[in-house]
Order: structure tokens, then sequence, then C-alpha cells
């Protein structure tokens, strides 16, 4: 149990000492992690962080604005974003096959960061997001405490960079990070958010990736994840799920819940016409460890009304289904 004013204060003073007046370079994704390392970091040494923001085009809804209003703006960290999404979108034309997909994601992050870093010629060290359950995940694959998600944490660069490592999280778990980045002033909601695969909606849109189903996929997300934030939760508390604090809506209720596209057309009918459009699935799922999972039991007045407004709003889909697969047999993401 630790005091979290005291523990800023210490980390800051580690982070000076080990890094003195060297420049820092810092990989944002909008995740949790790297937000929070991101925050810490500035705190400790302010303009000697720079941090990089890769946009593959493959976030969700207002997602890029929303990281830099909350670190360019509101903290004053200075934040390259660079918009990729041309250089994604045309390595993932024709691809279908997942692991392919999440090969080239995760090539090409490194390949824009790594851009990006060499330019910045006075950076010295490299920082990451890194907690102690990517540690023992790493050690456990006999990699040296490196982490293995490559298109997340940019593992790899280091050596290529030549650049020192500087993980400040390396000591915690995720519930600490949340309330370390609360307490340096990130937003609640942000903080506790839904963990997001790195290659992002690029393993939600089923087969090839095209800019036209990442628009229609993030529309539809963005009004599930509204629909279940303002639905209040009103059942028993979930055995197991966030165990202290019982969840005021549906979103925290639950522990991932997203859109997928499915590239199939159906046939519907809109006014006096027939329509041919794309379906979206709708998951979402309860779980501890995200090693198995359950998907939820979302109120039907909740699913009709997000199948409603997705039908309505977004147009291109005219058909919404609900995953009703626990895991095993079926992961969480569809790919
Ligand atoms: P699955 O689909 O394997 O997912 O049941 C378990 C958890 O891991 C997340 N996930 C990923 N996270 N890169 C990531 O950073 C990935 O390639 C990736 N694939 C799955 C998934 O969102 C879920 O939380």
């Amino acid at each position: 149990d630790w005091n979290m004013p005291d523990y800023i204060g210490e980390a800051v003073e580690k982070i000076r000492a080990q890094v003195g007046t060297d420049e820092v370079i810092l990989g944002l994704s909008g995740g949790v992690d790297s937000s929070v390392a991101a925050a810490l970091i500035h705190r400790a040494i302010g303009d000697q962080l720079t941090c990089v923001f890769v946009d593959h085009g493959l976030l969700r809804k207002d997602e890029g604005k929303m990281v830099m209003d909350m670190f360019s703006k509101n903290l004053g960290v200075k934040v390259l974003r660079i918009d990729a999404s041309d250089q994604f979108m045309g390595h993932l034309a024709g691809v279908n096959d997942p692991e392919q997909k999440r090969k080239i994601i995760g090539r090409e992050f490194v390949e824009v960061f790594q851009e990006q870093a060499k330019r910045l010629t006075s950076a010295r060290w490299l920082a990451q997001g890194t907690i102690y359950p990517d540690v023992i995940e790493s050690a456990g694959k006999g990699k040296k405490g490196q982490t293995i998600k490559s298109h997340h944490n940019v593992g790899g660069l280091p050596e290529t960079l030549n650049l020192k490592l500087l993980e400040p999280l390396r000591e915690l778990f995720k519930d600490e990070v949340r309330k370390l980045g609360v307490a340096l002033g990130l937003p609640h909601d942000m903080v506790y958010r839904h963990p997001f695969p790195g290659p992002g909606l690029g393993v939600r849109i089923l087969g090839e990736v095209k800019r036209e189903f990442a628009d229609l996929l993030r529309e539809a997300d963005a009004i599930f994840i509204e629909e279940l934030r303002n639905t209040p939760f009103e059942s028993p508390r979930v055995p197991g799920i966030d165990a202290g604090k019982a969840p005021i809506n549906w979103y925290e209720a639950t522990s991932q819940a997203f859109a997928v596209f499915l590239p199939v057309k159906s046939v519907g009918v809109m006014g006096d016409g027939r329509t041919y459009e794309y379906v979206v699935a709708l998951r979402a799922v309860q779980t501890l460890d995200f090693m198995t999972a359950q998907w939820a039991h979302l109120p039907h007045e909740l699913l009709g009304k997000v199948s409603n407004r997705i039908i309505n709003e977004v147009r291109g889909i005219n058909r919404v289904v609900y995953d009703i697969s626990g895991k095993p047999p079926a992961t969480i993401e569809w790919e």
C-alpha cells in the first residue's frame, strides 16, 4: 500500500537522476501505459521529453484528437503527431490473413517511429510504458525483459537507434498504473478505458482493411461505446469484476466491448427501397484476466437501441448482430 504523492516524488527523482540533462523520446499509442509513462516523465523532465504519436489510421473515433488535447493542450507535452494512414493502408491493401496484417502493422509502426526518432538526433533515451506483467510475460519467453508486443511497445528499437531504455512503470501492476495516471492529472475515463489492441481497428475489420470500412466501423463502435456509458448498470454486481467498486454503467460492467466490421453484404429494406449493405457485429465480454471470458448479458433494450442507432446513423450498415461466444473456444477479438 503506497502513498501516491510520495511515490510520484520518488519516481520523479529517480528519472531525473537517471537521465540528467539528456533528451528522451517516447512512442505514445493512446493506451493507458504509454500515456501514464509520458505524464510521469513529463512531470520529471518537462521539455526534455518528446512524444511521437503514430496515427496508423486504425484508431477509434476522435482518438487522435483526444490524445493531442490531453497531452499537447492540457499538459503541455511536446507531441509529434505523425499521420501515417496512407502508408499503413497502402501496405495493407490486398492482405487478408490476420497474422500477416498484424505483422505489417507492427513493422510499419516501428518503421515510422524509427524515422521520427532518427530525426531527433539529440535523444539519448527511449522511454516505454512497460509494466510489471509485461516484464514477467517477456521473461517467460526468454526475451531479457524486453516486451514482446512490438506493435505496441516498439520492442527492438533501442538496439537500432542506439538509445538507452527508460521504463519508469516496470514495477507497477495495471491498477497501480491507473491510480498513478489519475494522480498525474490524466482524465479518469481515459485511464480506466477498456484495453485496445496495438493493431487497432486492423484486427476488427475482417479480411482486407480499407479506409472506407475503418470509417464505418469507427462510427458504429462510437455509438456502441456511448450507449454502454449512458446505460446505468442496475443488476447485482458482477462477481470478481472490479471487486472494490460497483460499476455504475454498462461500460464499467464489461471488461471489453467493441464493434467488428464484417465484409459481408445482406439484404435489407429501408423506406420503399431494398438495401444491400454490410454487417456489424457487437462484442462485449466480462473477464478478470482476458485468458478466458464470458459474453456479457447486455440488456435487450440496450442492444436494440444500439442496433437502431447504427443502422439509422451509419450509411452502409443495414444489419447488426451480437456475438454470444465465450472464450474459449472463441477469442475476444475476431482476428
Ligand atoms: P484475444 O482476442 O486473444 O485477446 O482473446 C485477448 C486480449 O488481448 C488483446 N489483443 C491484443 N493486444 N496486440 C495487443 O496489444 C494484439 O495484437 C492483440 N490481440 C489481442 C485483446 O484486445 C484482448 O484484450
